[in-house]
């Protein structure tokens, strides 16, 4: 049977879909590549070019393929622009997850594995945060990842879907081969942009904000490396493979670094200066953000292999510098 990777022309898609054909499982790709690359999908896997709100495409895609279970990517995540356009993040978020509910409920299909985000959490009352802390958005998109959590929960019970809900912290970082990697347009993740200085793609990176509760007056956040990601999605199938029941997990490091302290790094591992410009707070950021993931280490048994963010930033320096352009289409 086959693994429905919706969004897998992305960039966590994609490298999860590198593992689970290493690991042999049949993968397919529905993606209608609005913000994904053709280019990024596995050679090896089947595509369908499909937006996961057109039903009738998904039942095809059902009827057509034995598929055991979904893994759904296939989300707008730009925190920002969901401010402005919240009604683009309710309808591919929201509904493109009620359809894609649907559609599985149809076709028998009783397993989903669903990235989540940290921006279900909001401002976070404490420092690491659990899983069982309090869930208060702070923009749309975060809403949207909730709304979805709670879609699935609601299904679970009456349609025994089962569920995995992955709480990303900050993906970052690209498979250690430099094939594929990070590539959003307009980019607007810390670790690429910093990266553009060196490249010669941009003049400086503007630091949002030097006056935050922290030891460098700069956010810190928790960076995660998506290799690690990608392994925590073949656990979570496994998980339900084996009976698991339908629960919510955090995937983070545990461990925080500032802005600063990912310019620095940036600097040592690209072997240059990075010109840095301060400016205004960006609305919206909380001050630290670090996820306790014990629940997903325990019950998941995952262990993530990236625990030092030189070699972190090196895997991403080694996609960007290799792909100044990124995947070019
Ligand atoms: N930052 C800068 N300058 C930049 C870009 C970012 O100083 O040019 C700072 C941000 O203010 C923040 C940190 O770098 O403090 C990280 O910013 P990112 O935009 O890379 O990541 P976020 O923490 O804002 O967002 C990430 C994910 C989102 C998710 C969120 C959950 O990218 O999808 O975590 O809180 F919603």
């Amino acid at each position: 049977m086959a693994i429905l990777i919706c969004g897998g022309a992305g960039y966590i898609g994609s490298h999860t879909i590198r593992l689970l054909v290493d690991a042999g499982e049949d993968v397919i790709v529905a993606d209608n590549l609005s913000t994904g690359h053709k280019t990024a999908i596995n050679p090896a896997v089947k595509f369908y070019n499909c937006d996961i709100r057109d039903k009738v495409a998904l039942q095809k895609i059902f009827a057509e393929n034995k598929i055991e279970a979904v893994f759904h990517f296939a989300a707008f995540i730009e925190a920002g622009e969901s401010v402005v356009l919240p009604l683009k993040y309710f309808s591919n978020n929201v509904v493109g997850m009620e359809i894609l509910l649907e559609a599985m409920v149809d076709a028998g299909v009783d397993k989903i594995i669903f990235s989540s985000s940290a921006a279900v959490y909001g401002e976070p009352e404490k420092i690491p945060v659990g899983e069982l802390d309090a869930t208060v958005p702070v923009n749309p998109y975060g809403d949207s990842k909730l709304i979805m959590e709670m879609m699935m929960r609601r299904v679970s019970a009456a349609h025994g879907v089962r569920f995995v809900s992955l709480r990303y912290f900050n993906a970052c970082g690209a498979i250690e081969d430099a094939t594929i990697g990070e590539d959003h347009h307009p980019e607007s993740h810390l670790i690429p942009l910093i990266l553009q200085v060196p490249l010669g793609k941009r003049e400086h990176i503007t630091i949002f904000g030097d006056d935050y509760p922290t030891p460098d007056g700069t956010c810190i956040r928790d960076y995660i490396h998506v290799m690690d990601l990608a392994a925590a999605h073949q656990n979570a199938l496994n998980y339900l493979r084996d009976g698991g029941e339908s629960d919510f997990f955090n995937l983070g490091s545990g461990q925080g670094f500032s802005v600063k302290e990912i310019i620095s790094t940036a600097e040592k591992v690209t072997a240059q200066k990075i010109k840095t410009v301060l400016g205004a707070r960006r609305a919206g950021d909380p001050a630290r953000l670090i996820a306790s993931s014990d629940k997903a280490r325990k019950i998941l048994n995952w262990q993530p292999r990236f625990d030092d963010i030189e070699k972190i930033i090196s895997t991403a320096w080694n996609w960007h510098r290799t792909h100044p352009n990124g995947f070019n289409d």
